[in-house]
């Protein structure tokens, strides 16, 4: 087994079980990622030549990425989370905290596997937001395929007007938590781990106690009272950046302060991406680790690393 510090602040290209199965146990603070959903063009090997061309929805050749329904799905994504949480746990200091993303048509696999790893669930998050496309169709497309007449498809369209698949305009995200046990109370493993608590300082909204819902887009002024984090910042992204799941930085941010307890604490994301999670971490003044299969992905967060540098650069005029 490698020792910690040749991973501190890297990024790695290769599938994250191999890379994990390297890094010594009982060495990293928080895991924070979002992993492929395992919905259909959407698994652990999904890159953007492979989802459906946006441009051309006028034309249904096939079903957008992630509508195509199969109870595999479920499955197969818990089999393979299993393995992945399993070393999660492992690599974890005890106390340590398990922060994962999910779709709401997998979660409940994506918790069990955390779950069936050895982990302690403590609370969930959801991400709520209001703009996201509606993803349910007609089936008038399919009724023109029929071997019917025109009079019959006109009524059966008129009496499906309206009606769609069973598809819900999808406004949250949730975010998983879980934590590996303590070693001994909550007492003596921060003594012993420098980890496992809560900050309650960390408030959300108009100086709120942390709780488990969070928006960054302003929803009504109640709710944004209690639930808004501070709004990402347009340049957030960088301009390159096409990576089709990329995370808000203020809910990446904020897990990160509710749960870092030593003030150069080693946030790990193990699905990269375009990096948020790493972004985050360091803007903090964490240390990070990544773990990227897609090497265009990991040159994005790169790139992002790097101007994160550059905005840190002492102005010398
Ligand atoms: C949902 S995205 C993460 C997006 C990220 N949170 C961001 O803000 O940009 C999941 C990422 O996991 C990567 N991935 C998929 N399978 C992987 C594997 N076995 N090992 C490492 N990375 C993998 C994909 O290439 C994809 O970039």
């Amino acid at each position: 087994m490698e020792n910690i510090q040749n991973f501190i602040d890297k990024l790695f290209l290769g599938d994250s079980l191999t890379v994990l199965n390297q890094i010594p146990e009982d060495s990293i603070d928080i895991v924070l990622t979002d992993p492929p959903y395992f919905l259909d063009k959407l698994d652990n090997s999904w890159d953007l030549s492979k989802v459906h061309n946006r441009n051309n929805q006028q034309v249904i050749k096939s079903l957008p990425a992630g509508m195509k329904f199969d109870s595999m799905q479920g499955r197969d994504f818990y089999d393979w989370f299993l393995g992945i949480s399993q070393q999660v746990y492992r690599i974890l200091k005890p106390g340590g905290f398990f922060f994962s993303f999910s779709s709401p048509r997998l979660f409940h696999r994506l918790c069990s596997a955390i779950d069936d790893a050895g982990f302690e669930i403590r609370d969930s998050f959801i991400w709520l937001y209001t703009q996201n496309q509606p993803k349910a169709m007609s089936l008038n497309h399919f009724i023109d395929k029929l071997e019917i007449d025109n009079e019959e498809k006109a009524i059966l369209k008129y009496k499906l007007d309206g009606w769609k698949t069973p598809q819900l305009k999808s406004c949250y995200e949730p975010i998983a938590m879980g934590q590996k046990p303590t070693d001994g109370t909550y007492l003596s493993n921060v003594i012993k781990h420098n980890v496992g608590l809560f900050n309650s300082t960390v408030t959300v909204g108009k100086n709120m106690f942390p709780s488990n819902v969070l928006s960054i887009d302003p929803l009504g002024e109640s709710i944004d009272r209690v639930f808004l984090l501070p709004k990402p910042s347009i340049k957030e992204k960088g301009k390159t950046n096409d990576h089709l799941t990329v995370k808000p930085l203020a809910i990446c941010e904020h897990l990160i302060k509710l749960s870092a307890m030593s003030p150069n604490s080693i946030v790990l994301d193990p699905f990269l991406g375009s990096g948020t999670t790493v972004v985050a971490a360091k803007s903090l003044g964490h240390h990070y680790i990544g773990i990227e299969i897609n090497e265009k992905y990991l040159e994005l967060a790169r790139q992002r690393l790097s101007t994160l540098d550059q905005q840190n650069q002492p102005d010398l005029f």
